[in-house]
Parts: structure tokens; sequence; C-alpha cells
């Protein structure tokens, strides 16, 4: 992995995310419980916002300079992390293992999001939930139009987060029942800029049948 992947872009995820994302991280991991997988834990961003009454959480992230920063969130928060060095679209656990599965900005960024989505559903126990919170393709013809331009661009800088995946098409086609579903306009708060062109979020709840 290149120094700017492993040490820069890890730097820059951190210092560039917008303080809205706060709450939305807050809303996303309510009600989230028991034995917790987060797929692409990245910097830990998510740390503090776990509610401290689940039971154990385990992690998977391919990149170490990711993992390296992460550590940083594990001290400060005290939550004790299992991390796995791996993808999402081969998660080394066995089916039906955990309660909870929590994704934040994580299947823009991958190689196969149905893939993902499959393993997923397989890990979790039926009537276990998924917890999403991601950015995805507009709605909005005119912003649609940037993502596109800005796509090839933005895949180089970011590592490989895509602004074209229709996220929201692939979760609801998938074997999960979707239970809560939010739309997050563009943030109120973010200064005009590309912030505003580029990141539509959706939040929500998918839960595996019995
Ligand atoms: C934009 S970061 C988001 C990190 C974190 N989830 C958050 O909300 O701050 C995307 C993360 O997904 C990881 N990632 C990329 N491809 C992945 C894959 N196929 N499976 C699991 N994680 C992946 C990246 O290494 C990176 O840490």
């Amino acid at each position: 992995m290149s120094f700017y992947a492993n040490r820069v872009f890890p730097w820059i995820l951190d210092k560039t995310e917008p303080k809205e994302l706060s709450e939305h991280r807050t809303l996303a991991l309510q009600g989230v419980s028991g034995d917790v997988l987060e797929i692409g834990l990245g910097t830990g961003g998510n740390l503090p916002y776990y509610p401290k009454s689940i039971q154990r959480l385990t992690a998977v992230e391919p990149s170490s300079g990711m993992h390296a920063r992460a550590q940083k969130r594990v001290v400060e928060t005290g939550r004790d992390v299992e991390w796995h060095q791996t993808k999402g679209e081969q998660l080394p656990f066995g089916d039906g293992r955990f309660d909870t599965v929590v994704t934040t900005l994580l299947l823009c960024s991958v190689d196969d999001v149905d893939k993902v989505l499959q393993e997923t559903f397989r890990v979790l126990k039926p009537g276990g939930h998924y917890h999403f919170l991601e950015h995805v393709l507009s709605k909005e013809p005119e912003t649609c139009k940037w993502q596109h331009r800005l796509n090839g661009l933005h895949k180089v800088v970011a590592c490989g987060c895509e602004l074209i995946k229709d996220i929201e098409h692939s979760i609801r086609d998938s074997e999960f029942d979707v239970t809560e579903f939010h739309e997050i306009p563009l943030f109120a708060g973010a200064k005009a800029g590309l912030d505003q062109k580029i990141y539509p979020y959706i939040r929500g709840i998918a839960r595996k049948p019995v």
C-alpha cells in the first residue's frame, strides 16, 4: 500500500470530517446491541458513538494505516475491538454469528457492494439488524451530474471511494427488509463547495428475516 493510502489519506479523513456527521453517526448507532461487527472501521470514527451496552465489537478493516489511527480512538474510548485485517467481501466468520452489523461511509469504497451485502446478511443472526450510513448517488440531476464529473478524480484522491454507486438500490434489492430509511439532505451547515454538490447521505436499518 502506498505512503499516501497508508498515512496521508487516513489523516485527511480525520481532518476533513464535517462536524454534522457527528449527529448522523449517533443516530446510525442508536439501538445497536449485542455482538456487533463493523465492516470498514477506518480510523474508528464510530467508536465514540457506540452505546456502552454493546457486548462485543469486532471490526474488519483492510488498511493497516487506518487501523493505526483507529488505535488512538480505541485508547481514548476504552472500547475493546477485535480487529481482522480483511475485506467485507469475504468475512472470516460463521453464518449467523452477529446480532448487529454496521457500515458507515464504506460501500462507496468496496470492490463489490452486492457481495458485501450478501456477506453482511450471512453473518447476521436471523432477526439481526444491519445499520447503515452511506453517501450515495444523488436523485437530483444537477448533483448527479457533478458526481459523474468528479468521480474519476475522487476515486484516485479518496483511495477507491466512488460517488456514483446506487447504494440505496443495492440495499433495497438485497435479501434484507428495510425497516428504517432516511435521506439526509446535503448538510445545511456545510460551507458551499464540493461537499454541497457530491455527498448526499442515506441512513437506515435493515433486518434479516427470521
Ligand atoms: C471512508 S472510510 C470510512 C471509515 C469508517 N467506516 C467511518 O465511518 O469513518 C472507508 C473505509 O473502508 C475501508 N475499505 C475499503 N474497501 C473495503 C472492503 N472491501 N472491505 C472492508 N473495508 C474496506 C477503507 O480502508 C477505509 O478504512
